[in-house]
Order: structure tokens, then sequence, then C-alpha cells
């Protein structure tokens, strides 16, 4: 089995919609582990933009096999939108290229509402979730009241889990957040319905993943970014799954190998959306110019994503912590046409220069990036098919990525096509 694991490594939408389809033409299946549809991944093909939130971005293409695994949080309701919307642009879905774990646990109608009311509640600190309900359903995985898919099946088991999990909920809603109480009976039905017609993706006792991969090449699909992972991103400003490339077994089920490639993706600068520390964010007319030329807005909730320069601070505390193998480098061609191009490569906290990344939020909104920088060019890099042929400043940043995260950038994504990629070396 060949085993490639694409995750982001910054605070998410680095492109991994894009580069994880472009590498499921070599596979043979696509691997979701974690979080839901928080995530928004970005798929173009000449006109057709396709925007993915649950299903695998291995999808689109013929023959492949998508899997969404135990620790992926699934809102049964909406991935049944999603399907349609897929199919509606001629992509067929089936139990043949869509399968789903039975012990995903879901995201039903009262995590969305107790995830806008906490958030509301929280007015000034609020951490600008996705408002899908991912935080209020992982709380209730780990709480072991959460709803798995498997119980969809069976009306009595499911009315079972549903009164445990509502029992402190919809005291809650009603005495604390002043929100609507649900009906016990009204969600079986609506539930149980959906699950009739979700039932069909959902793997039986004749389908195990691993015995399925045996000998096949495996893509592996992160969602958000490890700067988002609830261990070691900017808590409390993260998403309520772990996000790192590690996590790929546990999230899925597949044993865990000795991995073809590690891909860590990193945006040529840095983004984010949502509340939370971000040392490089540039307020000037270069972050708004990032956030034009490479239209920085939220797939999923339409929001704009703030931006800055790459942080080497950053960046090295993910990949210590990953064991990547190769870079994928993103969006270079959003830098064309600024003079100078800004990285971070210390940071000067409360007077000391640190190199290590801050634990707390706190201290990571007073640090101080300290930067060097690099001249720019202008030339478009978009229709470029050969590392040899980029610009020769481009190249020179490219090698300084290489060198202060001592690992090769192999790939090289110079626009939002499919096509629009250079590979430096053939990889797996
Ligand atoms: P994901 O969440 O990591 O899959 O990323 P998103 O899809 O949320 O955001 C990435 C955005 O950049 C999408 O609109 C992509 O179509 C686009 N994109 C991806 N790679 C490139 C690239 O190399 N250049 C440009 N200009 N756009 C890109
Ligand atoms: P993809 O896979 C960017 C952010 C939210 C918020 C925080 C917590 O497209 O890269 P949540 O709804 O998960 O509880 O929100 O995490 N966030 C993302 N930011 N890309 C994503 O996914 C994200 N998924 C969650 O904005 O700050
Ligand atoms: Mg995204």
């Amino acid at each position: 089995m060949r085993t490639i694991v694409i995750t982001g490594t910054q605070w998410g939408d680095e492109g991994k919609g894009k580069i994880v389809d472009m590498l499921t033409q070599k596979a043979d299946i696509v691997v979701r582990y974690q979080g839901g549809n928080n995530a928004g991944h970005t798929i173009v093909i000449g006109n057709n933009k396709f925007a993915l939130h649950l299903l695998p971005s291995g999808i689109l293409r013929e023959g492949k096999l998508c899997y969404i695994g135990n620790d992926v949080v699934v809102n049964p309701e909406e991935l049944l939108e999603e399907i349609k919307l897929v199919e509606e642009k001629g992509i067929k879905i089936t139990e043949k290229n869509l399968k789903i774990s039975k012990r995903a646990n879901l995201i039903l109608d009262y995590h969305k509402q107790l995830d806008k009311a906490r958030e509301n509640a929280k007015k000034e600190n609020k951490i600008g979730t996705t408002g899908r309900g991912i935080g209020p359903a992982y709380e209730d995985k780990v709480a072991r009241v959460g709803v798995r898919i498997v119980d969809l099946f069976d009306k009595s088991i499911l009315k079972n889990r549903i009164t445990l999990a509502l029992k402190e909920k919809n005291e809650l809603f009603e005495k604390v957040y002043n929100e609507k109480r649900f009906d016990i009976e009204e969600l079986v039905e609506k539930y149980f319905s959906i699950g009739k017609k979700i039932e069909k993706f959902v793997e039986n006792s004749n389908f195990d993943l691993n015995n399925y991969a045996q000998n096949k090449t495996v893509l592996i699909e992160g969602a958000q970014g490890a700067l988002l992972d609830v261990d070691f991103g900017t808590y409390p400003f993260v998403t309520s799954s772990n996000t790192l490339s590690t996590h790929y077994a546990t999230g899925s089920g597949l044993r865990q190998t000795q991995l073809t490639e590690n891909i860590g993706l990193v945006k040529a600068y840095t983004t984010r959306v949502g509340s939370g520390p971000f040392p490089t964010k540039d307020k000037t007319d270069a972050g708004k110019y990032l956030a034009e030329k490479g239209h920085e807005k939220g797939t999923t909730t339409g929001r704009l994503r703030d931006c800055g320069w790459l942080d080497f601070v950053a960046l090295k505390h993910i990949f210590s912590l990953s064991n990547f193998t190769t870079i994928a480098l993103t969006k270079l061609d959003v830098l064309s046409g600024l003079k100078k191009i800004k990285f971070c490569v210390a940071y000067n906290l409360d007077g000391t220069i640190i190199k290590t990344f801050p634990a707390t939020a706190e201290e990571l909104e007073r640090v101080i990036p300290i930067y060097e920088e690099i001249e720019g060019w202008n030339e478009n890099i978009t229709k470029i098919k050969k590392y040899d042929n980029l610009p020769k400043n481009a190249k020179k940043y490219i090698e300084l990525i290489e060198k202060q995260l001592s690992v090769p950038v192999n790939i090289i994504s110079v626009g939002p096509d499919r096509n629009e990629t250079i590979l430096k070396t053939q990889i797996f």
C-alpha cells in the first residue's frame, strides 16, 4: 500500500482541495480523517468550480473511492445537499465511489444551534467559528453522548441517543441561552428518514478499509490547518479536532504504515479567517494586494480572510511535529508584482528575541515579528510548467523556504486550475 498524507501547515485554506484533486489522478482511494463541513476545498477544472465541504476532493475523478473516516463529524442533511450539488454538475456519486465510516459522529440541528448560541454569548471573545456545529459535535463524542451514523438505522437506539444528548442541552437552551428546546420525537423522525437516504453510502460488514487498500495508493486529505489543531494550534482559537498529519490513522482506521509521502501544504503567504492571533498579519497595502489578488474570501462562510507574510516561527513549530517529506507551495502566482517579499524569522516577545512558538494566545498577541525580505518579481507565472522557467527571484524564494524548513519544495502551484502546477521532481 502506498500512503500519501496531505495537510495544511497554516490556518487552513492552503489549497488542499486543488492539490488533492490533482494527485488523485495517481491514486485509488481518497480519505478524510477529521473535521467536518467547516472545511471548504475548492477545485477548479476549466470553467467549472467545485466547493467541497465534506466530500473528499477525489470525488471528481471517476473510478476512485472516497472514504469519510470515523473522526469526521458528519451533518447528514448537509452531506445529502452537497451530494446533490455535485451531481447537478455531472458527477455521479454512488456506493461505489463514496463510503462513510459507520462510526463517524453526527452533527445534528442542536449542535449548530449550540455553536451559534455559544459564539453569541462570548461577545468579543468569540472564536469566529464557521457556525456548523463542529465544536459541540466533538464535545458530545468525547463526552460519550454522541449520535453516530450507525445509530441512524435503529429507531429505538436513535431515540435513546438523542434523548441522552438533549437532556442537558435542552436545559441550556432554555435557561442559559434563551433559545428553543428541541422536540425529541421530531428529531428522531427527521433523522431516521435522512438515515434511510444515506444508508447506501455507509460501510457495511463486507467492507474493510485496510483490506480494500492493500496494494493500492491511498491519499489522505487533511482539513483545516495545523495551526488550528486543538492541541498544538493557537488555542483556544482553534477548531475542535486534531488537524496534524500524525492523526490520520486514528481518524480513519487506516493501519499506520511507513508513509510514501507526507506532503505539507504551505501557502506562499499566510491567511487567517475567524478570531485569534496572527503575528504576521499585514494591515498595509501589501496585505490588501494579497487579499485581492488571491481572492481571499472563505469558501464555507464567505468571510474575508486576513493576509500577511510567511511566518517561519509558526511553520517550524508545525514542521517539528510533522515529519514532512515534501512541501507543496501554493498560490506563488499571487506574489507576482510585489516589490519586496517579507518573511518572519523570529519574534520579539516583551523585549526578548525568541524563535519558539509561544503556547498561549495572549503571548502570541504581544509578539512583534522580526522580518527579513527579498526582492519580488513582476512576471505572471501562471502558465509556467517548468521550474527552470520561473523568475530568478521566485526560485530564490523557494530556495529560502527549503532552507528554513529543511524539506524540499517539489510541488509548486501557480494558479487555481488543476493543470496550473509545476512538479519539480516526480513524487510517488
Ligand atoms: P483549501 O481549504 O485548503 O482546499 O483551500 P480553499 O479552496 O479554501 O482556498 C484556496 C483558494 O485558492 C481557492 O479559491 C483555490 O481555487 C485557490 N487556489 C488554489 N491554489 C492556487 C494557486 O496556486 N494560485 C491561485 N491564484 N489560486 C489558487
Ligand atoms: P479548510 O479545510 C480556514 C476556523 C474558523 C474558526 C476556527 C473554529 O477549508 O482549510 P470551527 O467552525 O471549526 O469550530 O471554527 O477554525 N476554520 C477554518 N479556517 N479553513 C478551514 O477549513 C477552517 N475550518 C475551520 O474560521 O476560526
Ligand atoms: Mg478552505
